[in-house]
């Protein structure tokens, strides 16, 4: 049995994804200028293929750096707890910051991150993240840039993991019960 087998559906195919990360590179390409030479802030782990493939449509000048922030335990609900596990390797003190996150649930992981740059006096902070739950939404904040609102299921793929599996999927998709059932324990 393979990973492939605990899908449950494709929620949003892989050349879905492409375009719509196309786009949004798009959309980037047009807020900055070379001169700007934004910063994109990469919020790991699950942000790492959204990253890389927004970075590759890119066409202005940017940089890249990473941020490791744990919010979740191994299950499908989140805890409430932030901490930063991998803060970014430079100041961004008048830079141009772009966070790139991969889902934006509570709103809680975002709230943290966005208040915690703030106070590194970036020159601008904008937020582009590929999906949002807007249903499940517990803090307000402003995201420039969504790739899709979803309906509020458990996804997996393109970067997003259950139990730190899952994240290779080329395609977002739902699991089935099995799936979270095998590893009940971890939860
Ligand atoms: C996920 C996701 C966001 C956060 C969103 O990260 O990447 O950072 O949860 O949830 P929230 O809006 O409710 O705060 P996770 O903690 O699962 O870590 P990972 O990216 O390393 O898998």
């Amino acid at each position: 049995m393979g990973l492939r087998d605990d899908v449950a559906k494709v929620l949003i195919p892989e050349k879905a994804l492409q375009a719509r990360v196309a786009e949004l590179a798009r959309e980037i390409n047009a807020i900055y200028t070379d001169e700007d030479r934004p910063l994109l802030v990469c919020v790991l782990k699950g942000a790492f293929m959204f990253l890389a493939d927004l970075t590759r449509y890119l066409e202005i000048r940017h940089e890249i750096d990473f941020m490791e922030i744990s919010s979740y335990g191994k299950g499908t609900v989140s805890s409430g707890v932030v901490r930063i596990l991998l803060d970014l390797a430079q100041s961004i003190e008048g830079r141009h910051v772009l966070i790139v996150e991969d889902i934006i649930d509570s709103g809680r992981t975002l709230d943290y991150i966005t208040r915690n740059l703030h106070t590194r006096q970036p020159a601008s902070l904008r937020v582009c993240t590929l999906l949002s739950k807007p249903a499940r939404r517990e803090i307000d904040i402003p995201v420039d840039l969504v790739g899709f609102d979803i309906p509020d299921e458990f996804v997996v793929g393109y970067g997003l993991d259950f139990a730190e599996e899952y994240r290779n999927l080329p395609f977002i998709g739902v699991l089935k019960e099995e799936a979270y059932q095998s590893s009940e324990g971890q939860v």
